[in-house]
């Protein structure tokens, strides 16, 4: 039986003070929240800020990005055991910004998975096709392609201490949420992948839909059999409507 699991993705936002507000708010609600596994991805720099705000929390922390090197003259990046060091357990690998606008391909992706699992980090995996290649019928050729990527470097027991994310893309801050039955069948199709692989691991792999989850969808998104949960962008900044969608993961 899989449990489910939230996490906010922040992106680029916030400053100290809305951090520290958001976080103590999340933090207050949670307190009734026993059966869903719930994390908020900060940027890099707030990340010592909320790992102090967790402390007495079951408020789990995640990175937004991370290297695919472990160190050396890399300006500009920051590491898995950096991340690691300062209280991250999570950290999303693979977005779609980071894939479209900072140009990481599939195998760039699988490395910095690789990378993140070595150093004890849980690698959030996205996946997601574009709204040309869904009204081309690519998206499984898509889903596929981003996650044979990962399979060629990887061991499939891996994907056990991993979460994949399938966030199409024309769902990403637009306002058009996936319907429960197109997330289902992409979230079925992923869980067929690896099955055919490990059976097992494919029964253990929490797959989380994500794109324009609000508090008003979020129940019947994880309602379907093989989501479960969401990746939250938009809606995970602000901690009632964050919440909400945390209660929706509490039921389903
Ligand atoms: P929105 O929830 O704002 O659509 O963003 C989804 C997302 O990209 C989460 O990683």
């Amino acid at each position: 039986m899989r449990t489910s699991f939230v996490a906010g993705n922040w992106k680029l936002n916030g400053n100290q003070a809305s951090i520290s507000a958001l976080v103590a708010n999340i933090n207050a609600g949670l307190e009734s929240l026993n059966q869903t596994t719930v994390a908020v991805c900060a940027p890099c720099v707030y990340v010592p800020l909320v790992h102090t705000l967790t402390q007495n929390s079951t408020l789990k922390l995640g990175a937004q990005n991370v290297s695919n090197y472990e160190t050396g003259a890399y300006t500009g990046e920051v590491s898995a055991p950096m991340l690691k060091e300062f209280g991250c357990e999570y950290v999303i690998i693979g977005h779609s910004e980071r894939r479209a606008l900072f140009g990481e391909s599939d195998e760039i992706c699988a490395q910095k998975f690789v990378r993140a699992q070595q150093a004890g980090l849980t690698p959030i995996f996205c996946v997601g096709e574009t709204l040309t290649e869904r009204e081309a019928n690519q998206t499984e050729a898509v889903i596929s392609r981003q996650l044979q990527a990962l399979l060629a470097i990887i061991d499939v027991q891996d994907l056990v201490n991993s979460v994949v994310a399938y966030e199409p893309i024309w769902a990403i801050g637009t306002g058009k949420t996936a319907t429960p039955e197109q997330a289902q069948a992409v979230h079925a199709y992923i869980r067929q992948m690896i099955a055919n692989l490990n059976k097992s691991v494919a029964e253990k792999l929490q797959i989380l839909y994500g794109g324009s989850v609000k508090g008003s969808n979020a129940a019947k998104l994880f309602a379907m059999p093989d989501i479960d949960g969401g990746l939250i962008g938009g809606a995970a900044l602000n901690a009632d409507e964050f919440l909400t969608i945390c209660r929706a993961g509490n039921k389903a």
